[in-house]
């Protein structure tokens, strides 16, 4: 679980390069502004933009030094969504998402008794897709960036071979996960000092990391797909029951994707399509909602989280049955994502009632932990990058490949390993998610750019496994609908339903004694409050040419900007 102390939200570092640069929890600037899980990471890509780099430069440069200085979710070893607005207005999605390697098959992950493996679903080798964010990164530099790769990768490797001072946030992770890294000998070289836990304080030196970026930063792409990279992550797999091949890695291709599109309320919301569920979902909630006028109702009435509920079963269960990777199943996206679809699905909806969930494979609530993460830039010129990028649990597989620092992912139990039957975050899915081999396994990560009469206006995403996409919501309504401005839309409480399990969760504060009541008298069920916090939405708001950056003050992090 992430740290959960707020920091008044002002100033925590001064300037660093004179008096118009500023490291901060909440930060306003018109030059250009990054907003990440990491106040390393987003002052890497501060750097960049002064240099004069544009917002991909900035936000290359920022994942490369997240896989580095936030290594439970930033990764080499991952994969990822990137979504880009240009300047002249046109919004891009890059899918850099892992796929199954060729030897997968749809019931890899079942016993002998047909039922889910649940450790070999997450804790082998096998659990890991083949990565895409090296790919991914270097593509959409290649294309819209400015700077040279070695620019771009240069202050990453430096973090890791000169080291970068651990917090306790970082400490606390590392010994949160002792127990996993333990039976990994490689895992336990790169995250212990010789078994013994590092301490807040103490110096981390990635060595074995820095080599592996210096290949990529001086062959690219190849340096990581091919080679002596490749050729250990290979030499692991075969090592250890794993099934990915050089094959598998040398073959594999980011794809550039039309975005998810629609209309909420006078905005254009640009989200990231399948194998992502999370812009349908979130365009499918806007839907249902638009007609109700939530900013009339009021953040946190009893009629404006009823409604929120009732869109979120709704789209959460069109998400089991038609979402998969549509390079491989058809999904229905354009009538999901229509307004007439949303009229119908929500034509059954009761003011006065809770809908009874269908109680088909209902799970418990999964522990949420810091797994994913989700980072905001924006340029002085009109560009803007949201990516939500992941190992999948925190930490991935928590398997260093020996030889490379590289921790591998374990994305593969996102699939629906059997029909109908929760994975890590709860959810549920069928044929549309099965196994196949080369198919990219369903994601509820959902960065979102939000453009008014061809301007910015929004800039966000969270990690949050099946809450992101309520978490992505909610900071949208706050700007749209409750007026809120960056820090408020993010800081103010959430609440979560994901259809199955039927079940309300909600923050501290997000509702009132009075309200939880009134949701309980009206059959909504759960009601008991989550008690720890829902995403980490690092999120930048464009008001005119003011930008406003916020680090969620869920957890620690940093807005870098000028
Ligand atoms: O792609 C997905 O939906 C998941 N692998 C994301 C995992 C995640 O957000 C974990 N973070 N808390």
């Amino acid at each position: 679980m992430k740290s959960r102390f707020l920091l008044t939200l002002s100033l925590v570092a001064a300037a660093l390069t004179g008096a118009v640069t500023t490291l901060a929890e909440t930060l306003r600037g018109e030059g250009g502004m990054v907003a990440s899980r990491s106040d390393l990471a987003s002052e890497v890509g501060r750097q960049i933009l002064q240099q004069g780099g544009n917002a991909i430069d900035a936000a290359v440069a920022t994942a490369f030094a997240l896989a580095v200085v936030y290594p439970s979710a930033g990764n080499l070893g991952g994969g990822g969504f990137l979504l880009i607005a240009l300047e002249d207005g046109r919004v891009l999605a890059q899918d850099n998402r892992e796929k199954a390697p060729g030897a997968a098959h749809r019931d890899m992950f079942l016993d002998a008794k047909g039922d889910v493996d649940r450790n070999l679903a997450v804790n082998s080798l096998q659990s890991s897709g083949v990565p895409g964010t090296v790919a991914g990164l270097l593509d959409a530099l290649e294309l819209h960036g400015t700077l040279t790769r070695q620019a771009v990768i240069a202050p990453a490797l430096r973090l890791a071979r000169e080291g970068f001072v651990l917090n306790d946030d970082l400490a606390g992770q590392f010994a949160d996960n002792l127990e996993g890294f333990s039976r990994h000998e490689a895992s336990l070289a790169v995250f212990t000092r010789g078994g013994e836990p590092y301490k807040a304080g103490d110096l981390w030196i990635q060595t074995d990391l820095a080599d592996t970026l210096q290949r990529i930063s001086d062959e690219g792409r190849d340096g990581f797909y091919k080679g002596p990279v490749a050729a250990a992550i290979a030499a692991e797999m075969q090592r250890n029951n794993g099934i990915m091949t050089t094959d598998d890695l040398s073959s594999y291709q980011p794809v550039w994707r039309e975005p998810v599109h629609g209309t909420y309320r006078g905005h254009d919301v640009y989200s990231m399509p399948p194998p992502s569920s999370g812009g349908v979902l979130l365009l499918q909630m806007l839907n249902m909602l638009e007609p109700y006028e939530l900013g009339r109702l009021g953040y946190g009435s009893t009629a404006t989280v009823h409604l929120m509920i009732e869109a979120q079963r709704r789209a959460y269960a069109d998400r089991a049955e038609y979402l998969g990777d549509p390079d491989f199943v058809d999904v229905p996206a354009q009538q999901l994502l229509s307004k007439e679809y949303a009229r119908q699905r929500f034509a059954d909806f009761d003011p006065a009632r809770a809908t009874d969930s269908a109680s088909i494979g209902a799970g418990s609530w999964p522990e949420e932990s810091p797994q994913t993460t989700h980072f905001s830039v924006v340029d002085g010129q009109g560009m803007a990058v949201a990516m939500t990028t992941t190992l999948n649990r925190s930490f991935g597989n928590r398997i260093v490949i020996p030889g490379t620092g590289v921790l591998m992912n374990n994305e593969m139990d996102d699939f629906s390993s059997k029909p109908n039957t929760p994975n890590s975050y709860g959810l549920i899915g069928r044929d549309a998610n099965e196994i196949a081999p080369g198919k990219r396994m369903l994601s509820s990560m959902t960065p979102t750019i939000v453009m008014k009469d061809g301007e910015l206006r929004l800039v966000t995403g969270s990690p949050g496994g099946s809450t992101i996409i309520n978490t992505v919501l909610q900071v949208v309504l706050n700007v749209l609908d409750h007026g809120m401005g960056a820090e408020q839309a993010v800081a103010s409480p959430r609440i979560h339903h994901q259809w199955l399990p039927d079940n309300v969760r909600f923050e501290t504060g997000a509702l009132s004694d009075e309200v939880a009541t009134a949701l309980r008298a009206m059959g909504h069920k759960g009601l008991n409050g989550a008690g720890f916090g829902i995403g980490d939405a690092n999120t930048i708001v464009k008001d005119g040419a003011m930008l406003e950056g916020v680090s969620d003050p869920r957890s620690v992090g940093g807005v870098a900007g000028f």
